[in-house]
């Protein structure tokens, strides 16, 4: 294992980590000894038969039998090489254990949620156990989304309508990068996670206090949701602009409608715009916000009600 990383990857975090950057090395290092054995052929030939006198002429050479057989078979040779060693290991990375936790992903833009089995939801935060094999049953909401942790070496298309998997088994400690590799549009850039991977005991005390409730008062637990939900990748509380309206004065402003019709943001406008955000859209804006439904509990859109009130 190699904690530190290269230049061209992180550390190596879970099982797969090792095999997928041996098999990069060395198609790396074949790509740079055929690349300086076929410039530096070409420079020396270029040179070496290049016109020395006015009546000099190179015999005409056709070809060379066992030097054609030499350049085919070599070359096959070690595409099978490469070959059945990338097939081995992507039949790996493809067949999880069959002990697996499943995990399942949804991505949606511009952002990841996640849900255990025993009934946890996060977003942008996976957290999960070290040296146990995790499957991921990732779907997409909206567009195509890729899931991807440079950590583990791990990358999955995510897409709508249909399940893909992926699986991993984390070997260090620590927090990892997600990201998502697919350009899914305006905040594709800001679609960032973070896996958390953390022993076994942390595991299940994590997934006994993960209920999805909070000992905070309503506005400071909003405040959390609106970053842990990912509400700021679209909306400002600085009243800059953005994807969707600022936040900043949101609750009594009243908004123009898309319809041409006007509304005076209240409790209702708030829930309804996070559970049907096409029902009534703010003039200017696009209507690509996705729903929070199921997403977010009552007592969760309870909070950020509560949040949006104290944003002057
Ligand atoms: Cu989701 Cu890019």
């Amino acid at each position: 294992m190699d904690p530190k990383g290269s230049l061209f990857f992180p550390g190596q975090s879970s099982t797969i980590a090792g095999e997928v950057d041996a098999l990069f090395y060395f198609i790396l290092y074949l790509s740079i000894f055929f690349f300086v054995l076929v410039t530096g052929g070409s420079f020396y030939f270029a040179w070496k038969y290049r016109k020395k006198g006015k009546d000099t002429f190179t015999e005409n050479i056709s070809h060379h039998t066992g030097l054609e057989i030499f350049w085919t078979v070599v070359p096959t040779i070690l595409v099978f090489i490469i070959f059945v060693w990338g097939f081995k290991t992507y039949l790996k990375m493809n067949i999880p254990p069959e002990n697996a936790l499943e995990i399942k992903v949804t991505a949606q833009k511009w952002f990841w949620s996640f849900a255990y089995p025993q009934g946890a939801t996060t977003t942008n935060e996976i957290t999960v156990p070290l040296n146990k094999p995790v499957n991921l049953l990732m779907s997409s909401q909206d567009v195509i989304h890729s899931f991807y942790i440079p950590g583990f070496r791990v990358k999955m298309d995510v897409i709508p309508n249909r399940y893909t998997t992926l699986w991993f088994q984390a070997t260090e400690l620590g927090e990892f990068d997600l990201f998502c590799t697919e350009y899914c549009g305006k905040g594709h850039s800001e679609m960032l996670g973070k896996v958390k991977v953390v022993s076994n005991e942390q595991y299940d005390q994590w997934l006994a206090s993960n209920t999805g409730e909070s000992d905070l008062p309503p506005d400071q637990w909003g405040a959390e949701l609106y970053k842990s939900k990912a509400c700021f990748t679209c909306h400002s509380i600085d009243g800059s602009p953005s994807v969707g309206p600022t936040f900043k004065g949101v609750f009594g402003r009243t908004e123009k409608l898309t319809d041409g019709s006007s509304y005076t943001v209240d409790e209702n406008y708030i829930r309804k715009s996070i559970l049907e955000p096409q029902a009534q859209v703010v003039a200017g804006f696009q209507p690509v916000m996705p729903t929070f439904q199921g997403v977010l509990k009552d007592a969760e859109i309870d909070a950020l009600i509560a949040y949006l009130k104290t944003i002057k």
